[in-house]
This record gives C-alpha cells, sequence and structure tokens, in this order.
C-alpha cells in the first residue's frame, strides 16, 4: 500500500449513513431523495423506454459496428464485438456475482462481477455514500458525465444501483488490470516496459484527457497508474474521474486527497486547472517507466506535500539509455508553474507523442504486449489474469 493510500485511510471520516436520509440529529429537512428516485434511476439503468438510452444502444447492425467501436462498447476477449447484451435489462443486485475482488482503493472495493440474466462480465466499485444534500447533488452530476462518455479511450460506463448503504457503479472489465498491476508484474518477470510502449500508454491518457475536457468540460483530477486500465487487446483506458474517486473525496473535510500524483498548484491550495493532470501524467509515466514510486519511501504524509512543491522533480536516471524526446516529454509535463506547464492538448503535439502516434499497431504491437505480461496464450478463450470465470 502507497505512503499516499495509507494516509488517506487512516484520515477519511466514516461514510456509513443511509443515503436519502438526514443525518442522525440533523436539523436540516431531509435531502430531496436522489438514488431511489424513479427518474434518475430510469435514466441510469438501461431502461430501453428511455428514447436517450435507446439512441445509444441501439442494437448493432454490421453498418454500425465502427460506431459502436468508437462509442466504447467493448470487446470480447478474442477482439469481436457483440450486441449490447445489457439494453433490455436493468441492472439489480440481486442479478449480480461476484467473481473475484480485484481490489480496494480509499473510495471502496472493485470486484469483477457476472450479471447472471446475460451472463456479462463488468467490474462492479462499490462507494460508500453520504446523505449530505451537496453529496448528493454532486452525485447527480457525475453519474450523468458517467453516462454520456463515450471513448475507446474512458472505461464504459454501464450503470448503477444503490446496494444498501453503498452505490454501485458498474463498468467495462478491462482483463489486462491497471498499470500499477502491469509495471509490478513486469518488474517481478525482471523484465522492463519499452520507450515505445509507453508511447502508446502515454497517447492513450492524452487522447482520453482531451477528451474529457473537450467534450465534457471535466477534469480528471485523479490520474494515477491504478486508474489507468488495459484490456486484453491491448486498449488503454482512464477509469476513477469525477464519481469514484473525487467526488468522494471532495466532500470530505480532510487530506483524503492527498495523493503522490497532486500537482504543486493543487497541495498549494490553488485552483485546479486542467494542466494539473498533465503534471500526473508525467509523474505516472515515470513511475511505469521505473517500475516503481519515484519519491523517497521514507517521506512523511506532510513531508512528501513538501517535497514534491520543493524538491526537483522526478525525473529518469542519467545513466539508463532513455531518448531525449521522452526525457524531454516528462519534463515539460512537470513544469513546476502551472502557468507554463502545457495543456493536454498542447502536449499532444510534443515529439514524443507525434512520433508514437505515427507507429502503426504492427510497429508497436499493444496485444501482444499485454498478452506477453500476463502469460496469456492467444488460443485461450479467456485470459489467464484476472482468472476465468
Ligand atoms: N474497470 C476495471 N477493470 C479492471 N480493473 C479495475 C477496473 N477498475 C478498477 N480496477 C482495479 O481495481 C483496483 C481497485 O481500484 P480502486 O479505484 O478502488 O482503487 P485505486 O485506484 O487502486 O486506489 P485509490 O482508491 O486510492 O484511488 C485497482 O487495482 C484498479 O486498477
Ligand atoms: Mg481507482
Amino acid at each position: 500500500m502507497s505512503l499516499a493510500r495509507s494516509h488517506a485511510r487512516k484520515m477519511k471520516p466514516a461514510l456509513h449513513v443511509q443515503l436519502n436520509s438526514a443525518p442522525a440529529n440533523s436539523a436540516s429537512p431531509s435531502p430531496a431523495p436522489l438514488l431511489n428516485s424513479r427518474p434518475l434511476m430510469d435514466y441510469l439503468e438501461r431502461n430501453p423506454r428511455d428514447p436517450a438510452r435507446e439512441n445509444q444502444f441501439s442494437a448493432a447492425s454490421g453498418a454500425d459496428r465502427n460506431a459502436r467501436s468508437m462509442r466504447g462498447i467493448p470487446e470480447t476477449p478474442n477482439g469481436s464485438r457483440g450486441p449490447d447484451p445489457l439494453m433490455n435489462y436493468t441492472l439489480r443486485p440481486e442479478d449480480m456475482i461476484t467473481v473475484k475482488k480485484l481490489g480496494e482503493g480509499s473510495a471502496g472495493t472493485v470486484s469483477k462481477v457476472k450479471h447472471v440474466p446475460t451472463g456479462f462480465v463488468m467490474a462492479r466499485k462499490h462507494v460508500r455514500c453520504d446523505p449530505n444534500p451537496d453529496f448528493q447533488r454532486l452525485l447527480e452530476r457525475e453519474l450523468k458525465t458517467l453516462d454520456r462518455c463515450h471513448s475507446p479511450w474512458i472505461v464504459t460506463f454501464y450503470g448503477a444501483y444503490m446496494d444498501g448503504d453503498e452505490l454501485a457503479i458498474c463498468m467495462e472489465y478491462c482483463e489486462g488490470g491497471s498499470m500499477e498491476s502491469v509495471y509490478k508484474r513486469v518488474a517481478e518477470k525482471g523484465s522492463s516496459i519499452s520507450e515505445n510502449v509507453l508511447g502508446k500508454i502515454s497517447e492513450a491518457v492524452l487522447n482520453g484527457l482531451v477528451y474529457l475536457h473537450k467534450m465534457h468540460h471535466v477534469i480528471h483530477r485523479d490520474l494515477k497508474p491504478s486508474n489507468i486500465v488495459v484490456t486484453m487487446e491491448g486498449n488503454i483506458k482512464l477509469c476513477d474521474f469525477g464519481v469514484s474517486g473525487d467526488l468522494v473525496n471532495s466532500l470530505a473535510e480532510t487530506f483524503v486527497g492527498t495523493s503522490y500524483y497532486m500537482a504543486p498548484e493543487r497541495i498549494q491550495g490553488g485552483k485546479y486547472p486542467v494542466q494539473s493532470d498533465v503534471w500526473s501524467l508525467g509523474l505516472t509515466m515515470v513511475e511505469i517507466a521505473q517500475m516503481k514510486n519515484p519519491f523517497p519511501s521514507n517521506l512523511a504524509p506532510f513531508e512528501l506535500l513538501h517535497y514534491i512543491v520543493n524538491q526537483p522533480v522526478p525525473s529518469l536516471p542519467e545513466d539508463e539509455p532513455w531518448s531525449a524526446a521522452f526525457r524531454d516529454f516528462l519534463s515539460q509535463c512537470m513544469i513546476k508553474d502551472f502557468m507554463k506547464r502545457p495543456t493536454p492538448e498542447q502536449i499532444m503535439e510534443h515529439r514524443f507523442i507525434v512520433e508514437s502516434s505515427i507507429r502503426t499497431p504492427e510497429d508497436v504491437n499493444m496485444r501482444a504486449w499485454i498478452r506477453e505480461v500476463w502469460d496469456y496464450a492467444d488460443s485461450a478463450t479467456e485470459p489467464s489474469i484476472p482468472q476465468a470465470i
């Protein structure tokens, strides 16, 4: 567990109250029901009577396949695309079985689940909820944003439902795991991640950030290796912006959001510009390249914040054979003054990214790469990591 993460857990206030009811002894009126209200749930769940959803998830004809692909409908492990199997279903807790726990973060637990009526496999994140009306308003807004995101670089959102006091967010299951699990695996094997692969990861993350910002005016705010996931097709996607990370953190009164990946301007309590995501990307890429966290491990949380603001930014060791383009990309991402730091769109023009984007799947085969990482044989029908159902 990372220093920041253990700190976050310790400092986090318990969010244990029933949604839709005011806190005990609260003099304030009960918040307007949100998640139990049918209009929102009808909107969030895959209710075919909702014309907006019908448009988004209409059955795929052959000609519609590419459009579906661009909207992020996930691939099956063998790369083919089927019709959206959840189209006619309302997601309900009783229809889900947990296949395995994928991990636990500061906001809740993520599991691989199977939707029994369809056999469809998803990742489900359980988030503890707060009855605070501000939380519920933010939640409604964030869920609507998730629902509107359709991009190959963003994990697809399938719907949300209440399970007791917890919000369950159902999303596309990315069998290749997170970049954190990937680099740990590569390190364990005594191998390393090539610069061409790092270029493809950076390129995908930037595509996701530009999509969020341009199309939805959203800043990720929690970019880090565990929030970048990969499919067994080698597609890199972003998860955990808004709802499942920052939403919960934003309502806690303490340092829950403290993280290795926070930009100096955020630590200093300033505003949160779009360039903060670029700082986090730089740090994330140093970590993935080095296959370890770039900050000294002995720092207490407060010392870490001081270190990020006052010490030289992390960089790749001089004696390692990284290209000048990659080194310069990282130092541009981690310019301390955010006014001088490029936005995601601007850093996409950097030669490291431009050169990466020219490389074809034959040049850099991400599908073969991720399968090699997990020793996943092409002939298998299910990935060996994580386990098959
Ligand atoms: N859609 C997904 N497909 C596959 N694995 C996922 C998916 N979403 C999350 N995970 C994995 O589940 C684990 C737990 O995720 P979670 O977001 O709860 O915590 P985190 O990102 O590790 O940390 P934190 O909560 O501190 O930000 C992570 O390893 C993450 O990569
Ligand atoms: Mg996460």
